[in-house]
């Protein structure tokens, strides 16, 4: 598996300097929906990253998400989001990464998060530990939600059906703060390296959360879906956090469910 992971490493290397080049360049976007930016660099990173997944890895199927399905009849599964964050980088906004994670038979066993403007690779794999630059990382110490800094995304897609907003609320006013960062993998990374307590989001894909699920596991981290059952990519929302916070956030947001606030939206 070490020998796969490293694969995945030079693979995200590779498509993140791609990524920066276009970056510096600048660059046009078109709309995948009303609000869904794609540009030539998402297209770009995908073709790199399949490729290179294929030439090396021929027997894998292979999901990403400009693509879709390569489908091998594999018990293995790349998930690939070859830019996450693109309304970011679309806008010059220096936030967003490329990412690959492999599933075997339904397991996450190894994942990658490159961050090339400030070269941070964060990899992962099954039993091995999480690593930011080939150093060990850990979740925080933070032991409740009061003392706690977290994160939560908005989809484009189906925007206007997104729940999110109340649950921002709420855990905005119970905690040190809500940061919306515009790419899930790295506020996933974030909570796995102790920058963040927790995170949680409505509508995410498999390949936005692949990698950072198996990351924040393995550096000591808890995820579950938002009412305490199992998470998973393919789940409707996820939370996440550094452990000791997770029932906390959970009844919170149990509360939110429920329709009880604990704090009100002051009046305008
Ligand atoms: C998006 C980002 C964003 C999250 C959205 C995702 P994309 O991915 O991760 O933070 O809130 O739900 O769709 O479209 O930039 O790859
Ligand atoms: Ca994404
Ligand atoms: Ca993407």
């Amino acid at each position: 598996m070490a020998e796969i992971l490293e694969t995945a490493i030079d693979i995200a290397r590779e498509a993140g300097s791609l990524l920066a080049n276009y970056y510096e360049r600048g660059i046009g976007f078109d709309l995948k929906g009303d609000f869904d930016l794609v540009t030539e660099a998402d297209r770009a990173s995908e073709h790199l990253v399949v490729e290179r997944l294929q030439s090396s890895f021929p027997q894998h199927n292979i999901l990403g998400e400009e693509g879709g399905l390569r489908e091998k009849n594999s018990e293995f599964c790349w998930y690939v989001d070859p830019l996450d964050g693109t309304t970011n980088f679309a806008h010059g906004f220096p936030m967003f990464n490329v990412t690959m994670a492999l599933e075997r038979a339904g397991e996450l066993v190894a994942g990658v998060i490159y961050d090339p403007l400030r070269r941070e690779m964060f990899a992962a794999e099954r039993g091995g530990g999480a690593f930011l630059n080939g150093r060990r990382i850990r979740t925080s110490r933070a032991s409740g939600l009061e003392h706690a800094l977290l994160a939560t995304g908005f989809p484009s897609r189906k925007r206007h059906e997104n729940v999110n907003v109340h649950f921002f609320h709420q855990v905005a006013m119970s905690s040190h703060g809500v940061r919306r960062g515009g790419s899930a993998a790295l506020d996933l990374a974030y909570v796995a390296c102790g920058r963040l307590d927790g995170f949680w989001e409505f509508g995410l894909n498999p390949w936005d959360m692949a990698a950072g699920l198996i990351l924040v596991r393995e550096a000591g981290g808890r995820y579950s879906d938002m009412r305490g059952g199992p998470g998973s990519i393919q789940g409707e929302h996820i939370a996440v956090s550094n452990g000791p916070i997770h029932d906390e956030l959970l009844a919170l947001f149990a509360d939110v469910f429920a329709g009880r606030y604990r704090y009100r939206l002051p009046q305008i």
